[in-house]
């Protein structure tokens, strides 16, 4: 028997009178919601002095909820630390590259260097895994909120040192990783080393990126130390941190998802409509991955758009047809923030389960029927469930290098390469995952590289293995081109992928003005002086020089896109490599092995390739899909397995 999914979203009693939360849990009984996260940001309401615990309000809180039939994600607080921790131990508020001192007034303002704030995060832990141990209501641990704040004070830069010598052994090493002959910054002591404050002019970028590796690390210590604690006291407790997504990527996401019990993370599209749904589907094909065949979930979303110039709300359909995204993607469930809409505070205007509005709203009426098509769903037992056919290389280390000082465009954007490969494949039905370039990758039929400037001498013989396999292989512009420390790889671009690609680029020609190449169409921000070295020219500059190319390696063959194309080009090269789906551009189907999720975003009655009876109505889908709508259906038949290119690879970096 499958678990039922999960429904819900962060619960802030704490803001509301305690008559509301009879009238929470009434209504949340009316959703179908199934599991609150409870107390993200409750510290200062469960420990006002130091030591002194103040839990009343949460047990009747955690009893209400249990009474009510709600399992509990119970957070542990760290995220904002109260007023008087922060007046205690000023030394533990962030200091900001410029040498400004946080103060305390919003929320992550901490320094997880801080001895103090290490043992305060551990006291709170401990209190709250002996006070709930034993109560019904926990079913997991929810640690921390969002980890993302980096600290440049001097705790920080102790630890950065310490890190350091870890990593380097000695300054000798250090000093050459860093290039630091140029400008003289050679190192002649470890003390002289800080965190990339603020500086005159350019940082050194080896230094910038070890600094963003390092606050990845340390934050992932400091939620190791809690997760540690919790397991001993609460053996069996799942234990998870919801993760930013996209925009903005504060940890090494392949190394976390294999601290965590439970990878979880925080969806908010910025775009809109067909946008936002392209946008969805890339962030759970990202959280599916990191997971590495492990179920997921979908921890937070919101019922309206809060990024961008203004705020919206969601069309009709949208908040469940998102939500289905994740969960025929391998999510537990499907989570908000937050149950109810703030009347005060920061966040006040954020949409909510329960809009401001109250119950008789457009937003809780959809929010009860996700529950109820929800209630009919089985959880899934995993992404691998899944057969992925095409793996977009993803790896924060090269995107957080192209976010570094001095490159030659700074126009380069590893994110929007990497969601344009997905979105042009998701357009055709053809299921992605994502892999670390160090993945096995032969399960693949294809495997894109969107802009992937550094690259380890590892990953490359990864990359070259692969095609000499059999493999297909597409690159785009500015990819191999550093190594781990940032330095340029000698002899002609693309450095490390150079032999692969059967090129040798001598020159980069960044572009002001769109070109057009023949077929492909506009080109835009780079260009290329390639030269053929074994690969054969698939399409040309106007002057005539090599834009694309395609060069056979062993079984396989390895192409290259020395431009930004728009998705209509990009689409084609990738036509021309053999990877072309049949879908209806808008229409979203993703086959688990036991069954089938088919939504439409478009605003017609689509058809669509699926029949049998759909598990949330009960009524026959007969290969049509009405605007907007969505279904699940058992799957006909167990699609037959290659074992070779069966299945998302387990996360195993
Ligand atoms: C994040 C946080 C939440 C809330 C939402 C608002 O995801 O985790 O606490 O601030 O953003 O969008």
């Amino acid at each position: 028997m499958r678990m039922p999914l999960w429904y819900g979203g962060d619960y802030n009693p704490e803001q509301w009178p305690e008559e509301v939360w009879a009238e929470d849990v009434a209504l949340m009984r009316r959703a179908g919601v199934t599991l609150v996260t409870v107390g993200v940001f409750s510290w200062s309401r469960l420990e006002p002095a130091e030591g002194r615990y103040t839990f009343g309000w949460l047990d009747r809180v955690l009893d209400l909820l249990a009474d009510g039939g709600i399992g509990v994600d119970l957070a542990v607080p760290t995220a904002s630390p109260p007023p008087w921790f922060s007046l205690a131990h000023p030394d533990a508020l962030t200091v900001t590259r410029d040498g400004v001192r946080l103060t305390h007034g919003s929320r992550d303002t901490y320094c997880v260097n801080a001895p103090a704030y290490r043992e305060a995060s551990l006291r709170i832990t401990r209190a709250l895994a002996e006070r709930y141990r034993d109560h019904r209501a926990p079913v997991m641990w929810h640690v921390h909120n969002e980890y993302g704040t980096p600290c440049h004070c001097d705790h920080a830069a102790a630890a950065f040192r310490a890190w350091l010598r870890r990593r380097y052994g000695g300054l000798d090493a250090l000093n050459d990783a860093w290039t630091t002959a140029f400008w003289g910054q050679h190192y002649s002591d470890w003390a002289q080393i800080t965190p990339p404050r603020a500086t005159q002019y350019l940082p050194n970028p080896a230094q910038a990126l070890d600094f963003r590796r390092f606050v990845s690390d340390e934050m992932l210590a400091h939620f190791a130390e809690q997760r540690d604690l919790l397991r001993e006291l609460t053996p069996g407790v799942p234990v998870t941190t919801n993760y930013v997504l996209a925009g903005w990527a504060c940890v090494d996401h392949w190394k976390w998802s294999r601290e965590v019990d439970l990878v979880s993370v925080d969806d908010y599209p910025s775009g809109r409509g067909m946008a936002a749904a392209e946008q969805t589907a890339f962030a759970a094909d990202l959280a599916r991955s990191w997971a590495g065949g492990r179920p997921w979930l979908l921890m937070e979303q919101a019922t309206g758009y809060v990024l961008g110039p203004r705020a919206s709300p969601k069309e009709p359909g949208e908040i469940a047809r998102h939500s289905l995204q994740h969960v025929a993607r391998g999510s537990k469930g499907a989570m908000f923030f937050q149950w109810r809409a703030s009347r005060g505070g920061a966040e006040q205007w954020h949409p909510g389960m329960v809009p401001h509005a109250g119950p008789d709203s457009r937003v809780f009426r959809e929010v009860c029927a996700l529950g109820e098509a929800l209630e009919r769903i089985p959880a899934s037992a995993g992404g691998s469930l899944i057969d992925a056919e095409v793996a977009i290389l993803w790896d924060e280390e090269a995107w957080w290098a192209v976010q570094g000082p001095g490159l030659p465009s700074a126009e380069i954007d590893y994110l929007a390469a990497a969601r344009q490969a997905h979105r042009v494949l998701w357009r055709q039905g053809v299921a992605v995952c994502f892999a670390h370039p160090s993945h096995d990758l032969p399960a693949y039929r294809a495997v894109l590289v969107p802009s992937l400037y550094l690259i380890s001498d590892e990953a490359a013989r990864n990359l070259a293995a692969y095609v000499e396999g059999g493999g297909t292989l597409v690159v785009s512009f500015f990819s191999g081109i550093a190594d781990e420390h940032t330095r340029i790889r000698l002899g002609g671009y693309p450095g490390a992928l150079r032999e692969v690609l059967g090129i040798r680029v001598e020159e980069f020609r960044p572009l002001a003005e769109p070109v057009e190449l023949p077929e492909l169409g506009p080109a835009t921000v780079w260009s290329e002086v390639v030269h053929l070295d074994g690969a054969e020219a698939v399409a040309r500059y106007p002057g005539g020089g090599p834009a694309v190319t395609r060069h056979r390696v062993g079984a396989g063959t390895a192409w290259y896109v020395s431009t930004r194309l728009d998705d209509s080009g990009y689409a084609r090269v990738l036509a021309h490599t053999g990877l072309a789906g049949s879908g209806t551009p808008g229409v979203e189907v993703v086959r688990q092995r036991d069954r089938v999720f088919a939504i439409n975003h478009t605003e017609d009655e689509q058809p669509v390739p699926v029949d049998g009876t759909d598990l949330i109505t009960g009524r026959p889908v007969d290969g049509r899909l009405g605007p907007g709508g969505y279904v699940v259906v058992p799957a006909q038949t167990r699609p037959a397995v290659d074992p070779r290119r069966s299945r998302d690879l387990p996360n195993h970096r």
